[in-house]
Formats: structure tokens, sequence, C-alpha cells
């Protein structure tokens, strides 16, 4: 029988469902009005030298990789990876609850003595840690309370430990005023895993980690930072957000990625050896998946290595000399630009539609950047955002800046910092009254 002339079978009906849902609408209408200009779900078809990737036929300088030191090109991470994989092979073809391989129980040791943690478990992503580590740590009498503007991977993790008892509230984005608040309306529990990020991704701002801990230490809350994009690119020897803010990890958990900055794979978490050992227990992720491949395990230890030493202090110059050459530069063509500690510099475009057109216009011009639209970002608050990689050559840094300048002389409306119209209070309510809306839908 021909395909359209028989009954839907539920799963054609599933489908069909599931093109109602609202965000599914959002984004299949995005897609369909600018088809040219999406520049979503690419294919990266070839890469050469450093920075370059080739994208339906064109090579462009690729601004969007999260390999913030340009460890994935680096001969002795490569090296790494191949004798690796001569030893081990390509997997280690069980969950960790069974066998590690040795290289698992080296990087985990190694990491703990680089950032200066009793132990650390690595997980084969930071989704899983925080999909196995937030439901592991808490129980039917505990809460879990997240800044709203918590990674997406620890609010899923948030729902499991709802889901297995414990309660889940949020508190207004890097607020110690509201998770008092929070906390105060929770009582009674018994304990409260406060998470944040280290370093928000979007805005690029950091958490106020000490006042957070203090709060939560008075109230028997325990600090969960998620410093994904803080590990290896903030601190000292990149050792992230934490250490610099606190001075210790008292009452502090840690959460790290090791596929950014690291240009590996896997995320871990560092605490004491005794926690270490229930998480082992008492993580989904951790007992029912399988791990990071063993040759990445030994890629690891080589960046802990790159990290301990003093070519950290020069990697990180490097980034930190293009991230102040190209704001310097978007700053003086008036754009309102964010950013600030991590190597992610966003620019504000606002309406969904210029902001990808002018990811298009920069594309054209040879320079792939991202086009963050919501829900990533507030709905009429797309952002290019532009993440710099230490290396990534002057001549390219230099080249992105001229590209936005031809943006600015272009049709596309560029949002300046010195022309607020549009962008005051009003516009915000309005945008937060959309999410509101549409979130929920
Ligand atoms: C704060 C944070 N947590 C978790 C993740 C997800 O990391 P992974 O790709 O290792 O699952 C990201 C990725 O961007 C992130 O920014």
């Amino acid at each position: 029988m021909a395909a359209s002339s028989r009954k839907p079978l539920p799963v054609d009906r599933l489908a069909a469902a599931l093109k109602a849902n609202t965000l599914v609408r959002i984004l299949e209408d995005f897609e369909q009005r600018f088809p040219d200009a999406h520049l979503k779900d690419l294919v990266v078809d070839d890469v050469r030298g450093e920075r370059e990737i080739l994208v339906a036929g064109r090579w462009v300088t690729n601004f969007g990789s999260d390999s913030f030191l340009g460890l994935d090109r680096d001969p002795r991470v490569l090296a790494a990876i191949r004798s690796g994989v001569s030893r081990w092979g390509s997997h280690n073809g069980t969950s960790r609850a069974f066998s590690s391989v040795q290289s698992n129980a080296i990087a985990e040791d190694r990491l703990a003595a680089w950032l200066g943690v009793e132990s650390t478990l690595i997980y084969p992503s930071v989704t899983l840690t925080n999909h196995g580590a937030i439901p592991g740590l808490v129980g039917r009498k505990d809460v879990v309370v997240m800044d709203e503007l918590a990674h997406n991977s620890m609010q899923e993790g948030a729902k499991l430990a709802q889901a297995a008892g414990a309660r889940l509230a949020t508190f207004p984005h890097n607020s110690p005023e509201g998770l008092e608040d929070a906390l105060r309306k929770l009582r009674p529990y018994r304990l409260a895993l406060i998470c944040v990020d280290g370093v928000y991704s979007m805005g690029g701002d950091l958490a106020r980690l000490a006042e957070l801990r203090q709060v939560g230490a008075a109230r028997d809350g325990v600090l969960y930072v998620d410093d994904a994009h803080g590990t290896g690119v903030i601190g000292s020897h990149g050792r992230g957000t934490v250490l610099d803010a606190l001075g210790d990890y008292d009452n502090t958990l840690i959460v790290g990625s090791l596929s950014k900055a690291f240009s590996c794979a896997g995320g871990f978490i560092g605490c004491s050896a005794t926690l270490k050992k229930l998480l082992k227990i008492r993580s989904n992720t951790y007992i029912f998946g399988g791990p990071v491949v063993p040759a990445y395990l030994d890629a690891i230890c080589e960046v802990v290595s790159i990290l301990e030493s003093t070519e950290y202090d020069r990697l990180r110059g490097r980034l930190t000399a293009h991230i102040e050459r190209l704001t310097r530069e978007l700053e003086a063509l008036d754009l309102v630009v964010s950013g600030g500690a991590a190597p992610i510099v966003s620019v504000l475009i606002g309406d969904e539609a210029d902001t990808l057109r002018a990811g298009r216009f920069l594309f054209d011009r040879g320079y792939y950047v991202q086009s963050v639209l919501f829900p990533a970002v507030p709905y009429h608050g797309g952002v290019l955002r532009i993440q710099c990689n230490a290396n990534h050559s002057e001549d390219a840094i230099d080249g992105l800046a001229s590209a936005f300048r031809a943006l600015c002389s272009s049709k596309i409306q560029i949002p300046r910092r010195s022309d607020r119209r549009g962008w005051g209070a009003a516009a915000l309510e309005k945008v937060a009254a959309y999410c509101a809306e549409k979130l929920v839908g």
C-alpha cells in the first residue's frame, strides 16, 4: 500500500505531535524563513591549518570552537591519542562499574593534583556528570536550588533528582539575596545543593561564588559549580573560577570539562575521596553508561602537563591578547559587546532575522561565528557569539574585525551602545514575558 493511502501509524502521529510543539515550530520557522542565512546543523567537510574549516565549498576561519587554547591541533595531544589507541584499542568495552583502564585512574589523580582537590571522578561528558552527580548527591529530604540561568544539563540533572523525590527551586540569576530567600522558603530540608555555572557561557559573567557559598553554608547548603567554560582558561594554571574566587574548595563541589579548553573528551567532578566512592555507587550515568575512550585519558594527562607548566601562561597570554584586540575593535564600532573573563565575546544583534543575516554576512567574508537565537538567549536577544582560540592568527582577528566594520555599513540593523532605543526596560520586560509564555508551551 502506498504510504500516503495507509492509516497513519502511531509513530507518524508521534512526529506530527512533536511538530506542533512550540519550540519545534519556532525553530522550524527560522529554518524555513532563512534557509540561506540559517547556518545551523552545518557539515564541516574538511579542516586545514590551525583554525580553518571547509563548509559548503567555502574555507572560513572558525570562530565557533571551544578549543580555547588550540590544543585540538597540538602535536603532543594528538600523539598521546595515537599511542593510546595503539595501547588500549578503540574503546574500553565495559562500564567502569566493572573495570577501568589504568589511564583512567592516572588521569583522575593527575586532574586532582592539578586542581588541588582530594579526588576527581571522570564521566563521559559534563552533561553526563550533571545527570549522574546531581541526582546521586541528593535524596528525598534534600532540595536542589538552581540559578535561573544555570546550564541546561544541570537543570535536567535536577529534574532527575526531583523524580527521585528531591524538591527543586530556582533563584534569580547570580543573586545571593535571591538564594537566601529561596532557601528560607524551602525549609524544612536536610541539605540544599546549590547549582551554579562558574562562567555563564552566553553572557560571559562569573558566578558570585564567595557570597553564594556564604549564604549556602549558613543554611545547610553545598555549592555545586559547573565550571565547564572556566576549566583550562580561568585562574592560575587554568584551574577554573573556584580556587581564585574562594581560595579553597571547602563545602564546594567543582565540575569541569575535558572537551572544551582541554580539547579531549569528558567531564569530571572534583570532590573528597569519600564522595567519589559514594558517587561511583549512586551515579547512574557512571554505572549504566560507557566511559571516555581510553586514548583520550592519555591525552588528558598530556594536557594537564601543559597546564601545569609555564607554557600555560604563554597560551593564555596569547588568548587574552586576541580577546582584548577584538573587543577593542568591536567597541570602537560602538557595538553592544559582552564577555569578559571567558574567551567568548558576544555581540548583540537582537532581531532573529538580522542575527542570522549578520552571521551569514561574516561567513561570506570568510569568518564563521555562531548566530545564537532564542531559546539559548531571550527572544529578540539574538547574539553573534565569537570564540577566540590561542591558535588564531593576529591576521584572523583583524580580518574578523574588518568584516564587522563592513557589517556595520551594511543594510542589516545592528544595535549600537550609544543608541539604546528599543533596549530599555520595557523591551526587556516584553522579552521576559514572551519567554515565560513560550517556554511553558
Ligand atoms: C556550563 C556547561 N555545562 C555543561 C556543558 C555540556 O558539556 P558537554 O558537552 O561535555 O556535555 C556545557 C557546554 O557548553 C556548558 O557550557
